[in-house]
């Protein structure tokens, strides 16, 4: 595996695959890597030639400095990791390579609908940051192929509506949800729990499942069910932000003749802001 960090060096690498007829197949990340990540880059593999995987803590996307800091960055050990894995490149570039204007200075991409719901409407201005540096390290990495997975499910419908509405030659794939044995959905930000805390995080999954199944009984009283959840998750010192059942294809609220649902889950444990999400289908 080989490590690039300038651009000019990625392009170089890129136009020779192009030229040899090469398909690629891009991940991008924010490091920290954990099982959940790797998943995504084993399916990449199977789709191309070759696999591009990206680390970059993108500081556009944080609406809080504190957040933003706090970020996990381990770096070495994500070599260490990607390097058993089917990655042929791994892209890490500076924020001046990324946004060598500063990101005042930024031109901004943003996708209307999808992106003002539910982690848009809690975190004011994260959505047009994930929108505008995916498109840039679309533009560096010119994938055949990305893949995103669907523990950011909102994250993966806004990817899939940018690359229609901007008429890009990308293929979106998605990769499911890769979970601890209790059902906690990993992520880079578990590791902000404590102890206790992390006892009590596999509720999150739970209580995804518990709504599927009320659901799936017939259960019609939406807005009932999220508050029941809500005071439950309350009781067992969770923050809850939003739990909402929705239509799956644009997450907008569901309603009784919607049949592809939808159940999100965002809310605070500690430090951690814990995001889940669950599929599903009625008859
Ligand atoms: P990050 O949180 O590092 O996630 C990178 C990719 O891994 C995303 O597609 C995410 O959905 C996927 N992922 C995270 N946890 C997962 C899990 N438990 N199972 C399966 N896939 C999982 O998402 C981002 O970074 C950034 O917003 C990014 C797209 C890189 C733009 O900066």
């Amino acid at each position: 595996m080989q490590t690039i960090c300038s651009h000019s060096l990625l392009q170089q690498q890129v136009e020779l695959w192009h030229q040899q007829g090469l398909t690629i197949s891009f991940v991008p990340t924010m490091g920290n890597l954990h099982d959940g990540h790797l998943s995504l880059i084993s399916k990449a593999r199977k789709q191309a030639d070759k696999v591009i995987v990206s680390i970059f803590v993108n500081p556009l996307q944080f609406d809080d400095q504190a957040d933003l800091s706090a970020y996990p960055r381990t770096l070495e050990v994500d070599v260490q990791k990607l390097s058993l894995t089917a990655c042929d490149v791994l892209f890490v570039p500076s924020a001046e390579t990324m946004y060598p204007a500063g990101m005042a200075n930024q031109s901004k991409v943003m996708v209307p609908m999808i992106g003002d719901r539910l982690c848009g409407q809690s975190r004011p201005g994260h959505f047009d940051g994930v929108a505008t540096v995916v498109t840039k390290l679309f533009n560096m990495v010119m994938p055949d192929s990305a893949v995103f997975g669907e523990k950011d499910y909102q994250q993966l419908l806004l990817i899939k509506k940018l690359v229609q509405d901007l008429n890009m030659p990308i293929e979106i794939i998605s990769a499911e949800t890769h979970r601890e044995q209790d059902g906690l959905a990993m992520s880079s930000r578990n590791q902000y729990l404590t102890e206790t805390e992390r006892k009590s995080a596999g509720e999150i999954y739970r209580t995804l499942q518990t709504i599927k199944q009320r659901l799936l009984q017939g259960e019609q009283n939406f807005d009932l069910l999220c508050q029941q959840a809500k005071q439950k998750l309350k009781g067992i010192g969770f923050n809850p932000d939003y739990i909402e059942i929705c239509r799956e294809s644009d997450l907008v609220p569901a309603n009784h003749e919607d049949k592809a649902l939808r159940v999100f889950i965002a809310a605070q444990l500690g430090k951690a802001r814990l995001i889940d999400n669950i599929a599903c289908y009625l008859a």
